[in-house]
């Protein structure tokens, strides 16, 4: 894989990339303690069973919205993962919610996560945006030389190399400008299972604590399919998350062939 010029840099200063943005408040001071989560069950579904009597299938999470793939073919593994979004404009209260795709961290692969996304801020009235990937348990790394603003339209790809080696790309779709990095597994316990993959809004965690959900209005995923190597998935084939918190839906999705749209509740 050819790194390009644009993301060379990132390369070179790797191990510093989370110390940045720490400047105007003290939100995005505890960006530094940021962190996605695998998919984690709300306590509120005790099966896949509705919320609210509907006849949805959905599963309900408090801290994912979007589409799922909760297995891949027998005897395969996903590798690659990719989607495009719009970078939507928040409104309203203070809070951050990040927009990212990624291979395993559901449930059926809780233990790791490679995953590259947008993080999305609202503070005072105004909107920040963030680059980052992360495998976790490892924590993000920004990638300050993606700059993002609102209505961007972004596509997202993440490859599974193999289980510990992984690359990611952003391409700015208004440009054609990408940019690729090659990333590795903090450790062998996080090794990839290509067991899931996933097109989320994500409630995301910083100091411990879920970060107010702020008013998204809608972010949608096209081109959301996922290779294994032998067959290419659409999200269709997978399930929606819902996002639950306190007993209600603050965020709901639906997924249509290789479109997943999740709407703020
Ligand atoms: C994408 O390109 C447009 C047009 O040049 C620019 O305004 C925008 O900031 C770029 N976004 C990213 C994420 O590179
Ligand atoms: C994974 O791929 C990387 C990059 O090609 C290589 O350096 C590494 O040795 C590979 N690891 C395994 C376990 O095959
Ligand atoms: C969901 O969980 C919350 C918090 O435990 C609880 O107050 C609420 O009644 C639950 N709602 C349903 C529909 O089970």
């Amino acid at each position: 894989m050819k790194l390009t010029a644009f993301f060379i840099s990132i390369a070179l200063t790797f191990s510093v990339a989370t110390a940045s943005s720490s400047d105007f408040s003290a939100h995005l001071a505890a960006r530094e303690s940021r962190i996605s989560r695998p998919f984690t069950k709300s306590t509120n579904a005790t099966d896949n069973g509705p919320l609210d009597g509907s006849t949805t299938e959905d599963l309900y999470s408090t801290n994912w919205a979007g589409g799922l793939l909760e297995s891949p073919p027998v005897g395969q593994r996903f590798i690659d993962v990719g989607g495009t979004f719009v970078v939507p404009t928040l409104r309203g209260n203070d809070g951050a919610m990040s927009v990212w795709i990624g291979i395993d961290g559901g449930p059926n692969a809780p233990q790791s996560i490679l995953q590259t996304g947008i993080d999305c801020y609202i503070i005072g009235g105004v909107n920040y945006f963030f680059a980052w990937f992360e495998w976790y348990p490892q924590n993000a790394f920004e990638i300050t030389e993606f700059v993002v603003s609102a209505q961007n339209k972004i596509t997202l790809r993440v490859q599974a190399v193999n289980s510990t080696t992984g690359i990611i790309t952003l391409t700015n779709e208004s440009t054609g400008q990408s940019g690729s990095l090659e990333v590795t597994a903090p450790d062998d316990d996080a090794a990839l299972q290509g067991q899931t993959a996933e097109w989320i809004v994500e409630d995301l965690e910083q100091d411990g604590t879920l970060v107010p959900l702020p008013s998204f209005g809608q972010v949608q995923f096209t081109d959301a399919a996922a290779f294994t190597g032998v067959v290419e998935d659409f999200a269709s084939v997978g399930v929606a998350v819902d996002m639950v918190q306190n007993g209600g839906f603050v965020a709901t999705s639906t997924i249509n062939e290789n479109i997943v749209t999740v709407d703020y509740a």
